[in-house]
């Protein structure tokens, strides 16, 4: 790069005077500001996996809390920056002399902001374009003058603002690309964060290491030595106690944690009647075995099961787990003795305070059967997964020896088949679905696709139906399959399953499991349905 921040080609002079942006953070950080693009997370996470770390931030960020970062992507999102009242961002930023990229509705932000113009269009471009590289300089380098891209909007940068040069063009947009060498500003119509652009990920690199200065390492193995000091300086000689869950955030918390601090560290594991076959003892065995840890198994479903018995409402379900659960947790720990803090295995999904990752599914089923628990037991919190995305966590758990196949299961909700039962739970209920749902994980898991599969289980449903075996009318229960694919759980399709998978599936339930006679496939998306039946 030359010294006025571009190379290679004529730099029209705006006039502007350039800003000097020197970080003072020592982790080097990439900063997202979100619009309220689907696709803000991937940024994110594009960004980390070329070894830098990036946060997400609402828009509404003020410049004093950015000023710190190596460069700014400024997303996508569906408003128009035609429209009154679109969200904008604090101009004060513009001003830090921090690289910029806006991608899509970022870009046309940035060319309203510095006075270019933006073009109303009522036709979205969407789907595939080929981007012709005009400039191949830091963005583009290394990139061939042809490129697959994605595109998705509406709107288009018309006149550039002063002191930019168009970067590349498609056929329907002129401005495809711009950017502002000398200031370091940059924008992209295409959506470089996305699998179908191929080459997307070669121009984030180019805009973390040849524009922002960016010098990647952030690793897993870097993750682990600064979490370790971290959670020793935090806990000091305080004792930890952490819930087991069996699902990958909380062992990979439990691993994590036992690294730093050892057997200042206490697992419990709280067996709630309602987990799959022989959950518990793989669980027993796992720890025991593969991973030695400070453990206690609750076994507490006796009081689980009475304390559900008569309830059909989901919520009252999920209510009462989560009571009884901190109850028994609480008793546990009291037998432990004196205890500083809660291990918790929160997600960086679940803090980010973003504008487009809350979906609907955070609000319509109470789901975090855990919270509550440090206040009511005076617990301070620690919470060492908070920064990553689940893929980070599986990485991490696999970089803490954690065996691959914990760390690949599937999601399985606090509740567990309390949700997956409609209508009220017993134990002859119970064991039909524990049955009909280890066909389900057997059968699944030996599929070729299986690790295409979010979700896969059977659900029992409240109804009888009649049907014949050899020359008897039959009157029993009817199972429902619900196999979904998903990114992150906030929207799901039905998975495409071949015809002779459930067959199978059907034919095992309906011969193997006492008491079904019927087995459905539920074909409904989320939205409008949710991935658990309750
Ligand atoms: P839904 O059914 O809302 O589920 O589409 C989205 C994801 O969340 C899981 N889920 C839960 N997890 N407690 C949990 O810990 C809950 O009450 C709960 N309900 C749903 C579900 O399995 C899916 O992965």
């Amino acid at each position: 790069m030359s010294e006025n921040g571009f190379s290679g080609f004529p730099i029209p002079d705006s006039g502007f005077p350039i800003p000097k942006h020197e970080p003072m953070n020592q982790r080097e950080t990439i900063l997202v500001l979100d619009f309220g693009s689907q696709y803000t997370q991937l940024i994110a996470r594009r960004v980390r996996e070329l070894g830098v770390y990036c946060e997400i931030l609402p828009y509404t960020a003020s410049a004093d809390r950015v000023k710190n970062a190596k460069g700014l992507i400024l997303s996508g999102g569906p408003a128009s920056v035609c429209q009154d009242g679109s969200p904008s961002l604090d101009e004060k930023i513009l001003a830090l002399g921090i690289p910029i990229l806006g991608i899509c509705y970022g870009m046309q932000l940035l060319a309203k902001l510095l006075g270019g113009s933006v073009e109303r269009h009522d036709n979205r471009e969407y789907g595939p374009a080929t981007l012709v590289i005009d400039q191949p300089d830091d963005l583009f380098h290394g990139l061939i003058e042809r490129q697959p891209v994605w595109m998705s909007h509406g709107d288009r940068v018309g006149a550039l603002p002063r002191g930019f040069v168009y970067l590349a063009h498609t056929a329907d947009c002129q401005a495809a690309a711009m950017a502002d060498g000398r200031r370091k500003i940059f924008g992209v119509q295409f959506h470089p964060e996305v699998v179908h652009t191929p080459e997307g990920k070669e121009i984030l690199s180019n805009f973390l290491f040849r524009i922002s200065d960016c010098h990647g390492g952030w690793t897993m193995a870097n993750f682990i030595q600064e979490s370790v000091e971290k959670i020793r300086q935090t806990v000091g000689k305080g004792k930890v106690i952490v819930g087991l869950s069996g699902g990958v955030d909380s062992s990979v918390t439990a691993a994590l944690v036992g690294r730093a601090i050892g057997d200042q560290m206490h697992a419990v594991f709280v067996d709630n009647g309602v987990l799959r076959a022989d959950e518990s003892q793989e669980i027993r065995e796992m720890f025991r075995k593969e991973y030695p840890l400070n453990l206690t198994i609750s076994d507490a479903a006796t009081l689980f099961l009475e304390a559900l018995a008569g309830v059909t409402d989901p919520e009252q379900k999920r209510k009462i787990i989560g009571k009884t659960f901190i109850d028994v947790f609480a008793t546990e720990a009291a037998k432990i003795g004196k205890i500083d803090f809660l291990a918790q295995g929160t997600l960086y999904p679940d803090v980010i305070e973003s504008v487009s990752v809350r979906g609907p599914s955070a609000t319509i089923k109470s789901h975090h059967n855990v919270g509550g628990l440090p206040e009511k037991l005076g617990f301070k919190l620690i919470e060492p997964l908070r920064e990553l995305f689940k893929d980070e966590v599986r990485r991490l758990g696999a970089e803490l020896g954690i065996p691959a196949r914990l760390l690949n299961r599937q999601p399985f909700p606090g509740p567990g088949l309390a949700v997956r039962i409609v209508g009220e739970i017993t134990e002859p209920r119970l064991a039909v679905l524990r049955a009909a749902d280890t066909v389900v994980q057997q059968e699944l898991e030996a599929w070729e696709g299986y690790w295409e599969i979010w979700q896969s289980f059977a659900v029992l449903l409240p109804v009888k139906s009649v049907g014949v075996m050899g020359d008897e009318r039959t009157y029993a229960n009817a199972i429902a399959l619900r196999v979904v694919t998903s990114l992150d759980g906030m929207t799901a399709d039905w998975a495409r399953l071949p015809h002779e998978l459930l067959a199978k599936i059907s034919s095992r339930i309906i011969n193997e499991v006492k008491g079904v006679n019927r087995v459905v496939y539920d074909i409904s998306s989320k939205p409008p349905s949710t991935i658990e039946w309750e």
